[in-house]
């Protein structure tokens, strides 16, 4: 059965310095299933063209980044920013994000996941394209560690109100921090941000986190 994609487009026309570097610069941030983590490590989902996590990655270099994107383009400008700011903390994984959970990334792993203004899919016909719903909520929570964190940001309300009514459904999650919890990282304003606050929306930030270790078990 063909599984619903939560994203429009993966690949768009590059410019030739787009397209250069695809070739030569990508391929040194380019993530894999071996590379050592020896930092506390944050997945970013669906950067765009990569500017809050390349800006987060200067801010936070006591941090290791997963960038995971299937936009060509985008992946190509992130890497291009990590190379002009000699950024080595942030690595870059190619495709959809559920290919990447379900195949590739280990089992507690992360620190913290981010996802800053996903497709927003309005149209109710549509909202089954949205990214963060049940199934991929069940997939992300197994490679989260002990107080890990899951920042969502949105403009679009009734994807914040689902994403919060997510959150206080699932048994595993709280929508309060304790004291041994990950605390989310500040982000600055981006591109879609901008769009949203043009358009009159109200920006949400909705953290929710795992429970530390149960030091019973
Ligand atoms: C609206 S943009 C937001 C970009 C960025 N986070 C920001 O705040 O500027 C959403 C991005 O998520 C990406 N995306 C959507 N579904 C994805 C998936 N399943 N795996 C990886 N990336 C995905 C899209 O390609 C798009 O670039």
């Amino acid at each position: 059965m063909r599984r619903i994609k939560s994203f429009a487009r993966s690949a768009g026309r590059m410019t030739p310095a787009q397209r250069l570097a695809v070739d030569t610069v990508l391929p040194t941030y380019l993530w894999s299933a071996q590379s050592p983590i020896d930092k506390p490590f944050i997945l970013d989902i669906g950067f765009g063209m990569g500017h809050s996590l390349a800006w987060q990655a200067a801010h936070y270099p006591q941090y290791h980044f997963l960038g995971v994107e299937v936009f060509l383009p985008g992946a190509a400008r992130l890497a291009t920013l990590l190379q002009e700011k000699n950024l080595n903390n942030v690595q870059i994984a190619l495709g959809d994000v559920v290919l990447l959970l379900k195949e590739q990334l280990p089992l507690h792993c992360l620190s913290g996941v981010q996802i800053f203004f996903p497709d927003p899919w309005q149209k109710k016909r549509h909202h089954k394209r949205r990214l963060l719903q049940s199934e991929f909520l069940k997939l992300l929570l197994r490679h989260l560690q002990p107080s890990a964190f899951i920042h969502f940001a949105s403009d679009w309300s009734d994807y914040c109100q689902s994403v919060r009514g997510l959150f206080r459904a699932c048994p595993e999650l709280s929508l309060t921090p304790t004291q041994s919890s990950l605390q989310p990282l500040k982000r600055p304003q981006t591109r879609y941000e901008n769009r949203g606050l043009v358009q009159g929306h109200t920006i949400e930030d909705i953290v929710a986190w795992l429970p530390e270790q149960d030091s019973n078990l």
